[in-house]
């Protein structure tokens, strides 16, 4: 093990104790110390979920990316590992980025892009991305000797040098295959497949699908996989722009659904959705259950909205863990269901509207978990307050007439200039809407119509502000639970 791994390891060891358990979500995954963004190497190994993020443990901004290190059982409990990458060798001087996992014969093979940038003569600086390969036990993993094992000289002419990152791994009966984001000459995105049989040596094999400059322009973080009869990719865009209610500017997150010939290694894009309408979501990538579901994390934050308080050793929880599903066309999201056992005190009410913002007896807190279902007939206005007091809330609006959905954090108690709300369209199904939110102290997490649309944000109001405040033009239920580790 390298000086530099060995140091972070100690460091982190000794500061990540050092962290109030009070200052910590209760269900998701946080990280050891300092700052965390892209889920990394999330996969099954020996029976345990591993979730590896990037992260700078001497700071809470980016920089000196190693890959930090989870794993559970249940994927909402979520042991410490030592770090598993530091960027320690020529190649990846500049930073171990994204990647993802896979077992076989017994071994954890992790792929990553090896980041180095340097400084040429005439004063230019010179990145270079290329995929660099790492196998361990689950705890401990040695680079491959024969690193970089894909540069990016195997891509089509005229594709960026610079922007090539974040592989994505996965096994077909005809071998090993990864999806790798990449620019096109155009200067958008596009994404590229490699296959490999052993892991080593890997060959370019097609361009799944491009961006020509429609959504965004940089692609990361691809992922690509079945659901329900269809092939999924998902790409982070970069520098997006804002579409109606649809897309956001700057990075978003995307669905393509579509088909895959595995023949010819060709994706047919048939439809493009947003994944999450919130404030903080980035980098979904996925992973298979042993039960065979396909479950989703990201990173629960954004690029251009650092909300961390000054007093915070760690920034940037990741979102709790979603089953995903298509239905009607639609990719949808639904926390995974082992969180239902951490439930207790479960409460179901029926409340009648009201004007003014009330409390309900038994409902408050900042970790629960809270579903509230209305008729569209009989409830046309519901407002929420969540980590309310005198001073500070957050609110959730659905608005039947305008048929939509918002998070609003504008008094949620940062003292930073940020963007504070967003809205997402939202019908009734069978004149019916139902709302899950999930609430862990910092985290606030909406699931709309069983997982149709979903709306991320981050709050850091201070944790004795713990009411929660509803106010409605009509009748309404509650179904609601405190969510406890045991
Ligand atoms: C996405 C990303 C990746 C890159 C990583 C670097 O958030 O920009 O493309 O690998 O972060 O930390």
């Amino acid at each position: 093990m390298s000086e530099k791994l060995l140091k972070t390891r100690e460091y982190e060891a000794v500061k990540s104790s050092e962290i109030p358990a009070e200052q910590r979500p209760v269900f998701h995954m946080s990280p050891a110390v300092g700052w965390a963004n892209d889920p990394n190497g999330f996969s099954v190994y020996m029976g345990e979920y591993h979730l590896f993020y990037q992260n700078n443990p001497y700071g809470t901004r980016w920089g000196n990316i190693h890959w930090g290190h989870y794993k559970s059982r249940d994927l909402i409990s979520w042991e410490y590992v030592p770090s598993a990458l530091a960027p320690d060798m020529p190649y990846d001087k500049d930073g171990c980025f994204s990647g993802s996992a896979i077992e076989w014969q017994g071994k954890h093979y992790l792929m990553y892009t090896s980041n180095r940038e340097d400084k040429l003569p005439d004063g230019t600086l010179q990145i270079r991305q290329t995929q660099s390969m790492a196998v361990g036990n689950g705890r401990d993993y040695e680079k491959f000797p024969e690193n970089p094992v894909i540069t990016a000289d195997t891509l089509p002419e005229g594709s960026s040098l610079s922007d090539f990152r974040d592989p994505k791994l996965w096994r077909e009966d005809d071998g090993f295959y990864a999806v790798i984001g990449s620019r096109s000459p155009d200067g958008s995105g596009q994404i590229a497949l490699y296959s490999s049989r052993d892991l080593r040596s890997w060959r370019f094999v097609s361009i799944l699908d491009r961006c020509n400059n429609e959504y965004g322009k940089m692609w990361e973080c691809p992922d690509f996989f079945p659901l329900d009869g269809k092939q999924v990719l998902i790409v982070s865009p970069q520098e997006m722009l804002a579409e109606g209610l649809e897309h956001h500017n700057g990075n978003g997150s995307l669905c393509l659904i579509g088909s895959y010939d595995k023949g010819s290694h060709t994706f047919t894009r048939e439809a493009v959705q947003a994944i999450d309408y919130g404030m903080d979501f980035y980098a979904g990538q996925t992973t298979e259950t042993p039960d065979g579901r396909r479950v989703l994390v990201a990173w629960m934050n954004n690029w251009e909205n650092y909300l961390t308080p000054n007093d915070f050793k760690w920034s940037g929880p990741m979102v709790v863990p979603r089953e995903l599903t298509l239905r009607d066309g639609r990719l949808c999201q639904n926390p995974v269901r082992e969180l239902e056992k951490y439930r207790t005190d479960e409460l179901k009410l029926r409340v009648e509207a009201s004007e003014e913002f009330k409390e309900l007896p038994g409902v408050g807190g900042r970790v629960f978990d809270m579903t509230v279902e209305l008729d569209t007939e009989e409830c046309k206005s519901l407002k929420l307050r969540v980590a309310a007091d005198g001073r500070f809330y957050t609110s959730l609006v659905y608005d039947g007439t305008k048929q939509t959905f918002t998070t609003d954090r504008t008094y949620s108690g940062s003292t930073r200039d940020l963007l504070a709300v967003r809205t997402m369209p939202l019908t009734g199904h069978e004149g019916r809407v139902k709302l899950r939110i999930l609430m862990d102290k910092y985290t606030v997490e909406v699931f709309a119509n069983d997982g149709e649309r979903v709306m991320s944000s981050l709050i850091y109001t201070p944790l004795e502000a713990e009411k929660i405040l509803f106010c409605s033009d009509g009748a309404f239920e509650v179904m609601f639970s405190q969510i406890k580790k045991p």
